[in-house]
């Protein structure tokens, strides 16, 4: 096989090699590569770095050095000067304002509304009848994402912000094409349906600012307490909806992936499944799980983190270079100004050199007494540095118990004429829904 080099197009670069496979392109560049590899898509000279120590550098020791990268700097245009795409004072301001929303006492309280959204979805299921799983996780973690945050029953909304996220994916392709960002402005085809989905979503998060501001009624949630916040630390509507929209997003698809992809682990593995069982039938004996069962359920810990490893939601992170930066340990290798890095949590997370039999599930490597090790920064599902995922303990507290809640229940049986297909876009997720049959547990 030719070497990616080789088919680099003029004008586009990599772009078309890029776009056929993601993740078999990344896989491909580490090892034609290794940890330093150099490609260009569009107009963006990019370094992909698949070591765990240079991904730290990038994130953590030399964080000034860089800005968010062109995917999330595009996705502006949808989520404001929101957390997750906010930079420099406008961040740390806000994040400060932010943080007691998911300091552990407050997850503590979502635990509740979490474990209901996911009783109540995994009761509508049909024994034998085949369910996308992804789109019931979606429903789950949007419905309590809207009431702990929002405040808000997002239920009926749900089609609406489906069809809007869509919207907002099919323009991810915008961000490499040479020039592609200038059709944001043209009346047709994705540029069209960004428009489309933008002005959907806010009309929903202005809609329930404008209730919250009218009703002054402080319901417990996010979105009350920056509404309802006195000067000077008070933001404007605009700066509320942009935080809100961000929180609304990124807090719920992420974990719906995540979720899915653990049941997709169980079904294709039995023996793991009858640990999850035993442990669910042991700890909860019938009941449903509460925030204090996060400990006490050791192996669907271990089943999430293992979805995380093995099908990162985040599956690769960029970070665009504002001042030069010297690559440690590789002598006249400088990531320049206005150059991008790929940090690809797809590439180290199943790299063998951190991870025994790396492309096995095995949740046994999170277990406190657990024989095998790997780095710290080998695992990097939530990001790291001063922009790590402010959502990490909601998305844990949330796959753990929705899991177990499930688990107790359920049993999900393969689909083989439907087999899981990756889809890497802004998240990784499964391409046309992931499949499974539900049995009805015996218990
Ligand atoms: C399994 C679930 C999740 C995964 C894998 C995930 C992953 C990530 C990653 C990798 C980042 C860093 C992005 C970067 O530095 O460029 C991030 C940031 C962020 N995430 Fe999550 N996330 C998850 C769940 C959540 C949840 C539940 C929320 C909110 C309820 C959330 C809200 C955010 C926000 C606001 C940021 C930006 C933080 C900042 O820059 O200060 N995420 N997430």
């Amino acid at each position: 096989m030719a070497p990616l080099a080789a088919r680099s197009v003029p004008l586009v670069g990599d772009l078309l090699a890029f776009r056929r496979d993601r993740l078999v392109f990344l896989t491909r560049l580490a090892r034609e590569q290794g940890d330093v590899a150099r490609f260009r898509i569009g107009p963006y000279r990019v370094w992909q770095l698949a070591h765990p120590d240079l991904v730290h550098d990038v994130l953590v020791t030399h964080a000034a050095r860089f800005r968010k990268g062109p995917v999330l700097q595009r996705a502006r245009l949808v989520l404001g000067d929101g957390l997750l795409t906010a930079e420099g004072d406008h961040h740390r301001r806000h994040r400060r304002l932010l943080n007691h929303a998911f300091h552990p006492d407050r997850i503590t309280e979502y635990a509740a509304v979490m474990v209901d959204r996911a009783a109540a979805t995994s009761n509508t299921w049909v024994e034998g009848t085949p369910i996308d799983v992804h789109a019931q996780t979606v429903r789950m973690t949007l419905g309590s994402a809207g009431v702990t945050l929002l405040g808000t029953e997002v239920e009926a909304d749900v089609d609406l912000i489906e069809s809007a996220i869509e919207d907002l994916l099919s323009a991810y392709q915008l961000a490499f094409v040479p020039f592609g960002w200038r059709l944001q402005h043209v009346p047709v085809g994705p540029a069209r349906r960004l428009r489309r989905g933008r002005t959907a979503l806010h009309g929903l998060v202005d809609r329930a600012i404008t209730e919250r501001r009218t009703s002054g009624h402080d319901t417990g949630d996010l979105l009350s307490s920056l509404v309802l916040a006195e000067p000077p630390g008070r933001l404007s509507d605009d700066e509320i909806r942009d935080e809100a929209l961000t929180l609304l997003l990124a807090g719920h698809e992420t974990t719906a992936n995540a979720l899915a992809f653990c049941l997709h682990l169980l079904a294709q593995e039995p023996e793991i499944e009858a640990r999850v069982h035993a442990e669910v039938d042991t700890v909860l004996d019938g009941r449903r799980p509460t925030a204090d069962d996060r400990d006490r359920l050791p192996v669907c810990r271990g089943v999430f983190a293992e979805a995380l490893r093995l099908f990162p939601p985040s599956w690769a992170m960029g970070r665009e270079a504002l001042t030069d930066h010297p690559i440690d340990g590789h002598e006249g290798k400088v990531v320049r100004a206005g150059e991008v890095v790929v940090a690809p949590q797809w590439v180290i997370h199943r790299d063998p050199r951190w991870w025994e039999d790396a492309d096995r599930c095995d949740p046994d490597r999170w277990l406190p007494n657990a024989t095998t090790t790997h780095p710290r920064s080998a695992f990097f599902p939530f990001g790291g540095g001063a922009r790590q995922c402010i959502g990490e303990g909601f998305a844990r507290t949330e796959g753990v118990l929705a899991l177990a809640t499930i688990t107790s229940r359920w049993r999900l049986r393969p689909v083989p004429e439907r087999p899981l297909e990756l889809e890497p876009l802004i998240t990784l997720r499964p391409r046309n829904g992931l499949w499974l049959r539900p049995e009805r547990r015996a218990i």
